[in-house]
Order: structure tokens, then sequence, then C-alpha cells
């Protein structure tokens, strides 16, 4: 079984509900019928409502950014996976390595997160990758390695299921430097990898992998040729409707 292809938009902090709407309603005819890969927008907490409701009926599927642990309680600030099961998200985004790095979120908080949205019934974009002080000191391999293995910690192969491995190289994401295609490939080989020593080489094949960091219309075709690459997870280039569609294009052709 060879893994779905999933291109995803990641918005950050971008968008209010009202462009949300106007954005999905210039995709959905330049995406439709474009059935070789999932596409799905991840898109602020308060564009949801917005998004879901622009989105029904089409090929576009609306995820959060992240989601809390806890079912709810003194948590100022929080998201919990019932809110964001009420509005309509399928798909959630955990461990981004802008909430790594400047929300002081963990492999072990990335786990908690990963297994309370699991449970919740969320397809989750679980997000990885090296800085480039690692990759320079030649330890990339041992720290995706590592990364999977904690963050998946506890997650059965049934849950696996739902679990997209998102390989984001902390030095290409917004810089417009991108991993080559061969270092993605070789590096989610390494996640797949381990994923197969941790679940076996079936749920290993079946997971969809994708590529993050600068990925745009110009350089999507070259990475995902790559046999380890099965799909993307876009910053920037999701804020644009003609370069997240030639990305989808790609990704169809
Ligand atoms: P980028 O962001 O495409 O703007 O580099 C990717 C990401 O952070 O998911």
């Amino acid at each position: 079984m060879s893994a779905r292809v999933v291109i995803a938009g990641n918005w950050k902090m971008n968008m209010t509900p009202s462009q949300a709407r106007q954005f999905i309603s210039e995709l959905t005819p330049m995406v439709a019928g474009k059935d070789k890969c999932d596409i799905v927008l991840c898109v602020p907490y308060v564009d949801i409502p917005a998004a879901v409701e622009a989105a029904k009926g089409t090929n576009i599927r609306i995820g959060a950014e992240n989601v809390h642990f806890e079912d709810k309680g003194a948590f100022t600030g929080e998201v919990s996976c019932a809110m964001l099961k009420e509005v309509g998200a399928e798909y959630v985004i955990i461990g981004h390595s802008e909430r790594r790095q400047y929300f002081g979120e963990t492999d072990e908080t990335v786990n908690l997160r990963t297994k309370a949205a699991l449970a919740a019934g969320f397809k989750v974009l679980l997000c990885l990758g090296e800085v480039k002080e690692q990759r320079l000191a030649g330890i990339t391999d041992e720290v995706v390695s590592m990364q999977t293995k904690l963050d998946l910690a506890g997650i059965s192969a049934e849950e696996m299921k739902n679990v997209i491995i998102t390989y984001e190289p902390v030095w290409a994401i917004g810089t417009g430097l991108t991993a080559t295609p061969e270092q993605a490939d070789e590096t989610c080989g390494v996640i797949r990898a381990t994923v197969a020593s941790l679940y076996g080489e079936e749920v290993a094949e079946a997971l969809t992998i994708q590529y993050g960091g600068s990925m745009n219309d110009k350089n999507a075709a070259e990475l995902l040729a790559k046999a380890n690459v099965n799909g993307g997870l876009i910053g920037g280039a999701s804020l644009i409707p003609e370069k997240f569609t030639a990305i989808v294009d790609a990704a169809n052709a």
C-alpha cells in the first residue's frame, strides 16, 4: 500500500475570516477534481467556521494549527479538541517548529497533544525536523529519529492511520532555503525507517510523510517526485491561490 499524497497549507497568523472565505471561493474552481492528492488548509482558530462553510461540498478540507491536550479548564488562550470538532475542523497541525521555538513546546507536549487529537478523531500533521546547527553537526538522522520516537510514544498502529508526519528542516522554513530533493528524500526515508522499526513495514509504507520548508510553485514537482516525499506543508505559498494550485497540480501530474 503506498502513501496518500497530502498537500496542506499552513496559513500561520495570516488571513481574517472574511479573507478566508474569499480565498476559498477563489481556490475552489482552481483545484476542483484534482483528486490525486488530499487538499487541506490549516487556518487560524477564528477562521475555521468561515473556512468550513466556504469549503462545504468541495474537495478542500479544513484544519487547525494546534490544539491543547486537556479537555477543558484553566488554560488561558488554549483551544480543546471538542471546540475544534464542533466547528468542523478535520485536521490539526501539531509540533510546528514555531510552536516549539516561540511557545516552549517540547516533544512531551507534542506527544500529549497528538494523543488527544487522535483520540478525538482528528487527522494529525505531526511536524518535526532539525535546526541548522544539528544539520551542520551531522546529527540530522539522530534528531529526526529521536523526535519521531518521542512524539509517537504510546500511539497505536491503528492510530497511525490518522497520522501524517511532516518533515520540516527548521532552517528551511520561511527562509527561501529549501532542502534539496535529495536531502528531503533522505531524511523522510530516515523517518519512515524509524516508523518501520516501531510499527513494521506495512504501517511505514502507508504513512504519508510530507516535506515542508519553502516549498513553492517552482520547486514542488522536484520534491514531490521523490519516493519518500508524499506531499507538502506549505506556508508562504499557501496564501496565494495560484501558487498553492500549482503545487496541487504538481501532485496531480
Ligand atoms: P514556508 O512554511 O512554506 O513559508 O517555509 C512552511 C511551514 O512552516 O509549514
